[in-house]
């Protein structure tokens, strides 16, 4: 068994800069992060359009972000919640900027602040258009100074410990984090991590469908272990879909678009070359994503077409290259100049607005479980996340997080005899390939029936065919040996299953929730 005072399950935004907090405060204690990848494999790192944050309150206000961030979730933000956030956004930032993050400047030497869609005002700093990239590398740089935390790459959390995982529990006590079970990839070892404290940050679940903006490693691991020990979880039918992915037959991760590309100036049109947001709202191609994301598709039902595009010809070329510059590459290696081509873009999935529930402090209903960034539920998104809130919420979650944590750390340890993990009856794979291709078959069944649109008749089909994948990948679970693939399979399974079984159980459409009547 292995002992740390704090054991953190992601290398994300949200999970690194709690560790670095936690580090700093309390460098007699040890730390351990543990992420399936590269330590800087995250969806943190693919963000590109950056963080909002009101910084003049002569031409921005407090009142202005959080009427937005409301107006985006559509009736179901938390208030309270949303106030929070947005007043504490400067303090992050300069935290942000003490740790050596750069972010773009303007002539005067102010932020050059960006724009995105459902935002009234320009508030959004960025790094050109690798902001994520930026951020993932400066918590890196400080991590990798704090000798009380093991980073430790290629460690996948297999599952939580708790009460279910003690010898002598008999289902008396409230729920309790004691650790995680956590497999050594390059051993193939599954290794007890017990821990006073236990963060999950392990990211969004967007490899749940056929095309979306996260990287392979976004299977939802965090949020189907939280299911699985019983901690609530909410919100899961918000789904929200980028309007603009780069339009790629090849399934998989697509390439971003960032909405700020909208928010310079860019236009939507369709294949015949019409404008249609207008059509749609008022706010045109800055209208929120939900809405664009919708307009794409019912242009795309009413065409046939399976792209539309984004029009970028009219702008100002030295000012939009030196924005851009990661985007207008990827473009260039396509074929696709700018100057003269539109750039063929369709919608993807792209961040969960729901998940593990969690109070303003980040604790989850189970004890010493705290989860914050993408997997956590917080009340900040509502129906739908303002675009640039989501780093943000990573920030202001990982400080509460660690406030919290702070004072619990201080609880005396509870002596309790945990079972090791258990591979009696299982053997090593013979083949992987039955794994890959119920993965692909989920990704199909929720493309296909769990999508911008959704029906009950949809939705019961996906459930139908979900349970059979269900039964075939337990009864493996229960014969094989545990390998990333399975975990990762089982996980998108339940998270799939979360989502059909929320959005059956919602009746009236929200924000990026819309269900034909
Ligand atoms: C983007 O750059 O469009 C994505 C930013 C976000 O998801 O908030």
């Amino acid at each position: 068994m292995i002992k740390h005072d704090f054991l953190i399950i992601g290398s994300g935004l949200a999970g690194l800069t709690y560790a670095l907090k936690v580090a700093k405060r309390f460098p007699d204690k040890s730390l351990a992060v543990v992420t399936k990848a590269a330590a800087n494999e995250s969806n943190t790192k693919y963000a590109q359009g950056g963080m909002a944050v009101v910084i003049d309150t002569v031409t921005d206000s407090y009142e202005q972000h959080i009427e937005d961030t409301l107006k985006a979730g559509d009736g179901l933000c938390d208030r309270d919640i949303v106030e929070m956030v947005v007043r504490e956004a400067p303090d992050r930032l300069n935290e942000l900027l003490s740790w050596g993050a750069e972010f773009d400047k303007n002539t005067l030497g102010g932020f050059d602040l960006g724009r995105e869609g459902g935002h009234s005002q320009n508030r959004i700093v960025h790094h050109k258009d690798i902001t994520g990239f930026e951020l993932e590398e400066t918590l890196l740089s400080q991590v990798s100074q704090c000798k009380n935390i093991k980073l430790l790459s290629h460690h996948f959390a297999v599952d939580l410990i708790t009460n279910h995982h003690i010898k002598e529990w008999k289902g008396k006590h409230d729920n309790q984090c004691y650790g995680a079970y956590v497999l050594d990839e390059k051993t193939g070892k599954i290794e007890t991590y017990l821990s006073k404290i236990v963060l999950l940050a392990s990211g969004g679940i967007g490899q749940v469908y056929q095309n979306t903006t996260n990287p392979k490693v976004a299977t939802g691991d965090g949020v189907a272990m939280a299911y699985r020990a019983k901690a609530s979880i909410q919100h899961m039918e918000f789904v929200q879909f980028h309007p603009t992915a780069l339009y790629d037959t090849r399934p998989g991760q697509t390439f971003l678009i960032s909405e700020a590309v909208r928010g310079f100036g860019a236009l939507l049109r369709n294949k015949a070359g019409a404008l249609f947001m207008e059509t749609y709202d008022e706010r045109k191609e800055l209208a929120s994503r939900d809405i664009v994301s919708r307009a794409i598709d019912s242009e795309l039902k009413k065409s046939g077409d399976e792209h539309v595009y984004l029009d970028c010809r009219h702008l100002e070329p030295t000012s939009f290259e030196n924005h851009f510059p990661n985007i207008l590459q990827k473009c260039k290696e396509l074929g696709i100049d700018w100057k003269k081509d539109m750039i063929p873009v369709v919608p993807a999935a792209h961040y969960l607005c729901g998940g593990i529930l969690t109070d303003e402090f980040g604790q989850t209903q189970i004890a010493n479980l705290f989860a914050c960034g993408e997997c956590a539920c917080t009340g900040l998104h509502g129906a739908n996340r303002l675009a640039s809130n989501s780093l943000l919420e990573a920030l202001i979650f990982a400080h509460r997080c660690y406030e919290k944590s702070s004072e619990l750390i201080h609880q005396k340890d509870k002596i309790v005899n945990v079972l090791d993990w258990s591979e009696a009856g299982t053997t090593n794979p013979k083949e992987l390939i039955l794994i890959t291709h119920n993965r692909k078959e989920v990704q199909a069944i929720m493309s296909n029936y769990v999508g911008i649109v959704r029906s009950d008749q949809r939705l019961n089909r996906a459930m139908n065919r979900l349970k059979v994948l269900y039964e075939e990948t337990e009864d493996l679970y229960k014969k094989t040996k545990i390998s990333p693939q399975l975990s990762e399979l089982r996980n998108l399974i339940t998270i799939a299953y979360l989502i059909v079984k929320q959005s059956q159980a919602r009746t009236e459409n929200r924000g990026g929730f819309y269900k034909e009547g």
